[in-house]
């Protein structure tokens, strides 16, 4: 019986494991296809808007988030469009990759 739960947690962790390793690839691919043309991360990416490879030590998940929904709001001027139309899984996905930015 020992055995069998043991075999079972490990299962368990596996999978676990599994699933948030392509919950991050995800919001990695959502970044190359969305925003990697205007944002620098980690050497890589467009010059139009600023670098993000820090951007989580500078503003706060919901700042991010408000950014993604209505650039305008933070800046009149900016050229930045809108996610708001982004699915939320695809919206979670993608805050969970910028997340891992430092
Ligand atoms: C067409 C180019 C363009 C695309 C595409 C774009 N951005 Fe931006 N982004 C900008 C520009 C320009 C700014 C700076 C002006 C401003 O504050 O709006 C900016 C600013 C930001 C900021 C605020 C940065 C700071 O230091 O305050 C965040 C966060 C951000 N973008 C995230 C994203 C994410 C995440 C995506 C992809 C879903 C994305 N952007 C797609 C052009 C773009």
């Amino acid at each position: 019986m020992k055995r069998m739960i043991i075999v079972i947690a490990a299962f368990a962790l596996v999978t676990l494991i599994t699933v948030a390793a392509q919950a991050e690839s995800k919001g990695g691919q959502l970044f190359g296809q969305k925003c990697a043309m205007c944002h620098v991360v980690n050497g890589k990416g467009g010059a139009i808007g600023p670098d993000l490879t820090k951007i989580y030590a500078k503003l706060k998940d919901k700042d991010i988030r408000a950014k993604l929904e209505n650039p305008k709001k933070s800046n009149p001027n900016s050229s930045m469009p809108s996610f708001k139309t982004l699915p939320k899984s695809d919206m979670d996905a993608l805050m969970g990759y910028i997340k891992t930015l430092k």
